[in-house]
């Protein structure tokens, strides 16, 4: 991949866990169907895009981009807005139905509420944004005109100096009003993303079940997974969902939500007296791959089954090399059938992936 870089040395992605492992070995035989839905050997169908629109991001936040020397794509190397929709178009007719906008920081894109308005026009039946937050509250309204329904909203304390610690810039005080914002805008449900860090803001999670009873924010404990830039995750930070659950249902008695048939990967609870509605996503303890339904567009326009997989197609080189509509639903279709069955991070040897989260899209 092409990158330039604002310093000579790039952080080595490629991080300490490093050695070959078993569910990395399969490759499908067969080839894919050429008709119905986008489907993989396992009989996962896939319905869910995640789109990413820049690997930017005006955050460096400790368990994504490194402090300093951050290699970004050239900006010629980005898909254009034209490029997007034809992809997304390609995808909804194979049975997409969800996109969500992530980045890096999806907001620094530049007119992104028109990226968003012809996405919109697809016509898919959920429209989402994952963002830090900064930059939302004076861009929700436009969002929402757009045709953006509702927005995740990263935040991993609520005491500012240790907000400003993990997420290195940026401050809380924006980013709450940013939730207020969107709110206002119409952006709801809104859901607060904290990826939980042993020793670090696992203090906070008594706090964050407050903070969900008190806003209706349905907060989302999402465990730290190795996409970290630096390479420094380390098995014995990951704070396991059930711990998360343990805690909270200790204070406030939860409940399950009743499996709604829907493969996010979030498992939620409600409050059992009806304080409101907290999530898990337990990517490392308790892995969904079983049920997953995700595809993802990375701003360079590679085609990616799994954040952990380092197999991508370029639809991007397709797209500017002529190909037709055709020639882009072969891909998306090979692309899946690809698929492996699980990310394998529990497997003794698990490959991180290149990408770190920033480059991926979240
Ligand atoms: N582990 C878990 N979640 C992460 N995110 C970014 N990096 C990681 C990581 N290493 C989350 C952010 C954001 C979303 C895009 O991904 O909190 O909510
Ligand atoms: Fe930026 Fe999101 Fe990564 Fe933080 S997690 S550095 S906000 S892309």
């Amino acid at each position: 991949m092409a990158v330039v870089t604002e310093t000579p040395e790039p952080p080595d992605a490629t991080g300490p866990v490093r050695v070959a492992g078993p569910v990395r070995r399969r490759r499908p035989a067969a080839a894919p169907p050429t008709e119905g839905p986008l489907v993989d050997t396992y009989g996962r169908v896939h319905t869910d895009l995640r789109i990413s629109v820049t690997d930017r991001c005006n955050f460096r936040c400790v368990y994504c981009m490194p402090e300093e020397g951050v290699p970004f794509l050239p900006r010629a190397d980005l898909l254009t807005f034209e490029e997007i929709t034809r992809v997304v178009t390609v995808a909804h007719r194979l049975g997409v139905r969800s996109v969500r906008f992530t980045g890096g920081e999806p907001l620094v894109r530049r007119d992104l509420a028109e990226l968003v308005a012809m996405v919109a026009d697809v016509g898919f039946d959920d429209v989402a944004l994952t963002t830090n937050g900064t930059g939302l509250a004076a861009l929700a309204p436009r969002l929402a005109a757009a045709g953006l329904r509702r927005v995740n909203v990263s935040c991993d304390s609520l005491r500012p100096e240790r907000y400003a610690r993990i997420r290195r810039r940026g401050d809380l005080a924006t980013v709450l009003a940013a939730m207020d914002a969107a709110e206002a805008a119409g952006l709801e449900p809104l859901k607060v993303n904290v990826v939980a860090i042993a020793g670090v803001n696992d203090d906070e999670i008594e706090d964050f079940g407050a903070f969900a009873r008190r806003t209706g924010r349905e907060v989302r404990f999402i465990e730290f997974m190795p996409l970290d830039a630096p390479g420094s995750w380390r098995r014995d930070q990951v704070v396991p969902a059930s711990d998360v659950l343990a805690r909270l249902d200790a204070r406030w008695p939860l409940k399950v939500v009743a499996d709604s048939g829907d493969p996010a990967p979030a498992e939620r609870y409600r409050f059992r007296d009806g304080g409101g509605t907290i999530g898990v996503v337990a990517s490392v303890t308790r892995p969904f791959c079983g049920t997953c339904n995700r595809l993802r567009l990375t701003a360079d326009g590679a085609v990616r089954n799994c954040l952990f997989s380092d197999a991508e197609r370029s639809l991007r080189d397709l797209m500017r090399s002529g190909a037709g509509d055709d020639e882009l639903e072969t891909a998306l279709r090979r692309a899946v059938w690809d698929k492996l069955p699980g990310h394998g991070i529990n497997d003794p040897g698990f490959l991180r992936p290149v990408r770190s989260m920033s480059m991926i899209g979240g």
